[in-house]
């Protein structure tokens, strides 16, 4: 339940407001150059609090290396990560201690469980992902050793959507602005929307885009290991995340073969796809073109209105959810999202080594 990968294992435990959250890396190569600043990167681009429209908790999310780190490189032992909990409050949440928060796995963990860490969500908070974020650094330096970069960016935010080239987006584009939407007109219009949401005490959803550039034709998994279905199952494990989308995904459904089948080019590396319509995987292995996704996450489930639910006996309730929440988690979801495919792509190109690939 809380390890995820073949080769490249990711375990993760911890809770909101416990004191502390951690990770373990098992699988990742020696001598990779690795230090926390490397990893405190991306955890600071999921941080809360890191403009006008994320929550306020201020924590600095300091990662600390406890293991798997000598002289500045992985030594091949597990990496133990730890993540101190400083601004945890759960008092905050003590008044809905005994009631069922709807759009969270309050009841479902109590159906589950037959009880549940009410401080937060407890594990089935979302800044678990931290620890997603962490292990994804260290697959972002193993895939980069191999040419492999990975950018998410937030591409629709309430109605508005922007206007992405998968193909040339750029990491400055992306953190130009907090939205992390590289397209600056959406973003204005993004902006105004949460603006709106928020003034009326709401929360809106969204959709986040990701491409890996570099991949090479050859990895991943035919059948149940498919690489797009690993990507799905990593990035639809993210808390909110209820959609996910292959290269022209659902809208793909609606046109025709004699339009939607990607060419191949032959190019200076040899024979690739071209082309973004099938996400750059056939049969569950890479082709050689970019890999293009897409995930929709939900409006944040707490928001400032009044909901009615039940409490712990049974009994009709209505509750306002107070507290620090974001009006919506797309800027934040999109490093989690990378994390996602950095984690899954780093597995399948270690797994992929493993098995000796033959080649055209
Ligand atoms: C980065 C990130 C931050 C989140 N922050 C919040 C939040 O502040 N408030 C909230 O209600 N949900 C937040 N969520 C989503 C909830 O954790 C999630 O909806 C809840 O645990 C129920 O899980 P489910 O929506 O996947 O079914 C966040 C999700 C992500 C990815």
């Amino acid at each position: 339940m809380n390890t995820t990968g073949h080769l490249l294992r990711l375990t993760t435990f911890g809770e909101s407001h416990g004191p502390a959250l951690g990770a373990v890396i098992d699988g990742c190569p020696p001598g990779l150059l690795l230090d926390e600043a490397l990893i405190q990167v991306d955890l600071d681009r999921r941080r809360p609090g890191q403009g006008a429209h994320t929550t306020p908790r201020r924590e600095g999310d300091r990662v600390e290396i406890l293991s798997g780190v000598f002289e500045g490189e992985t030594t091949g032992a597990p990496i133990g990560l730890l993540i101190r909990n400083h601004d945890a409050d759960p008092g905050a949440y003590a008044p809905l201690k005994g009631v069922y928060r709807p759009g969270h796995a309050d009841f479902s963990y109590h159906a589950r469980f037959g009880r549940r860490d009410w401080r937060g969500g407890g594990r089935a908070s979302a800044r678990e992902t931290a620890c997603r974020v962490a292990g994804g650094a260290i697959a972002r330096a193993i895939l980069a050793r191999e040419g492999v970069e990975v950018l998410a960016w937030v591409e629709a935010l309430a109605r508005v959507t922007a206007t992405v080239d998968p193909l040339t987006v750029t990491r400055a584009q992306i953190e130009a602005d907090p939205l992390r939407c590289p397209d600056p007109e959406a973003r204005i219009a993004m902006a105004a929307a949460l603006d709106e949401a928020r003034a009326a005490r709401d929360t809106v959803g969204g959709i986040v885009g990701c491409v890996a550039r570099g991949v090479p034709p050859g990895w991943g998994a035919p059948i149940f290991d498919r690489l797009e279905a690993d990507l799905a199952k990593a990035c639809l494990s993210i808390p909110a995340c209820k959609g996910f989308e292959l290269g022209d995904g659902f809208a793909g459904s609606q046109g025709r073969g004699s339009t939607h089948n990607d060419p191949f080019k032959m190019t200076p590396q040899g024979l690739r796809v071209a082309g973004l319509k099938g996400g750059g995987i056939d049969g569950g292995i890479s082709n050689g073109a970019p890999i293009l996704f897409r995930c929709a996450f939900k409006p944040v489930s707490s928001h400032g209105q009044a909901q009615k639910t039940y409490d712990l006996s049974g009994a009709p309730v209505e509750i306002t959810v107070e507290g620090r929440h974001d009006p919506t988690v797309l800027p934040r979801a999109a490093p989690v999202v990378e994390a996602a495919a950095l984690l899954t792509l780093a597995d399948h190109l270690l797994r992929t080594r493993a098995l000796g690939r033959a080649g055209p």
